[in-house]
């Protein structure tokens, strides 16, 4: 795979698919933007070495239909007040009036083309939609790690039509310290793996068997694991289907050494409801009828022991359902042990980002990746689709 770095860009029409699917309001703000901060530094380079910036993303799933609300114009205006720059949004991402304002620009100039998803043929991988975006460009960057495990027209067909093609700053830092934590670690290397369903997990767990020094498991995953040791979890979510290969996945993983961590108490309440009464209790004395919303606070602070001496972190899910207040305590908790932590920590997926910024110690966390699902892929051990496409993740300069 080659980097931007080792491409000429010079008055070149550069076509950087990045990933600007950002959270909005109902009033169509941005909520967050860090995935548009994050590319920042590679649209920059191409603007710093005189090349017509033409941007490409998704925003939502409208299924190859146009949706009005799913329009990239939040994301223009926030990208030319990021950029200190006039940034022309155009009316679609292909077809005859794209191409006449791909041809009338200048070096230097910004395109941001409409939602790529506003086309059936970006999801279906479709060649056809793949080359007339290919037409629009000299060379083709692939930014946007977080779409990466996804075999879309505008991640992989259009990398196959296209001889100048490289990665984006940010898909190479990605990698970089996926490699890092995963492949070659400094030890102990602590999971942390949460959030609701374990079958959403159970690949990365079992691919993460042979690497990690300690799994430390919460979220409502947790109960199935709990389940398969007798207890009796009252109302708690339990993914009844998976108890036995729970059990059994731990019961490997303990034989083959690596550490295992569950709850040991949790905040229960009756029902999934903000005001709800709650209460603290031990695993095994979950009351009928009530259920496990958040690990309680003898489980987060045997939790913040376990990762005591680790060298390296890697967490994906929450701890419980720290949407709400009553049961975020967990969580936040648990950002604060990394936080706090002397590790190399890289925290990515299934919302835990989202927990890491409210919690404001993002800056004290080392690495918080843009993916959700791309990175749980990584954790899975799949290869990307998009990173396959511009051969493979090794880096050459
Ligand atoms: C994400 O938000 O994880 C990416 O933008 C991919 O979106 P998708 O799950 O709709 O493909």
């Amino acid at each position: 795979m080659r980097s931007i770095k080792s491409m000429s860009l010079e008055g070149k029409r550069v076509l950087v698919r990045v990933d600007f699917n950002v959270p909005l309001d109902d009033q169509q703000n941005i909520t967050d933007d860090t995935r548009i901060q994050e590319v920042l530094p590679t649209l920059k380079y191409v603007l710093d070495y005189r090349g017509k910036l033409i941007i490409m993303s998704h925003m939502g799933r409208p299924k190859g239909k146009v949706v009005e609300k799913l329009s990239l114009q939040p994301v223009a205006m926030r990208l030319a007040r990021l950029l200190k720059q006039e940034v022309e949004l155009a009316p679609d991402c292909i077809g005859p009036d794209v191409e006449k304002q791909v041809e009338a620009m200048k070096k230097g100039d910004i395109l941001l083309l409409e939602n790529l998803r506003f086309h059936e043929g970006e999801e279906k991988n479709d060649r056809d939609f793949a080359s007339a975006l290919a037409g629009l460009c000299d060379v083709y960057i692939n930014d946007a790690f977080a779409v990466s495990h996804r075999k879309h027209a505008s991640v992989c067909a259009i990398a196959d039509q296209k001889e100048e093609k490289g990665a984006g700053f940010l898909l190479i830092k990605e990698l970089k310290y996926f490699q890092e934590a995963m492949d070659n670690p400094k030890r102990p290397l602590v999971a942390i793996v949460g959030g609701a369903k374990v079958s959403s997990k159970f690949s990365a767990l079992e691919n993460m068997l042979s690497k990690v020094n300690k799994f430390i498991i919460g979220g409502a995953m947790a109960n199935t694991f709990l389940k398969s040791m007798g207890y009796d979890l009252g109302k708690s979510m339990v993914e009844d289907d998976l108890v036995k290969a729970s059990g059994r996945l731990r019961n490997r993983a303990i034989e083959e050494g690596i550490k295992f961590y569950l709850p040991v108490d949790a905040v229960v309440a009756q029902e999934l409801d903000p005001k709800a009464e709650t209460k603290i209790v031990p695993v095994q004395e979950i009351p009928e009828g009530w259920m496990a919303l958040d690990i309680g606070p003898a489980t987060s602070t045997l939790f913040d022991l376990a990762l005591y001496n680790a060298k390296t972190i890697v967490w994906n899910g929450p701890m419980g359902v720290f949407e709400m207040d009553a049961f975020s305590r967990g969580t936040l908790s648990m950002v604060y042990s990394v936080a706090d932590s002397y590790a190399l920590s890289i925290v990515g997926g299934g919302d835990t980002d989202v927990a890491v910024h409210t919690s404001g110690q993002k800056d004290r966390i080392s690495y918080i990746s843009t993916g959700g699902g791309a990175f749980l892929s990584l954790l899975e051990g799949k290869p990307l689709p998009g990173v396959e496409s511009l051969g493979g993740s090794a880096i050459t300069e």
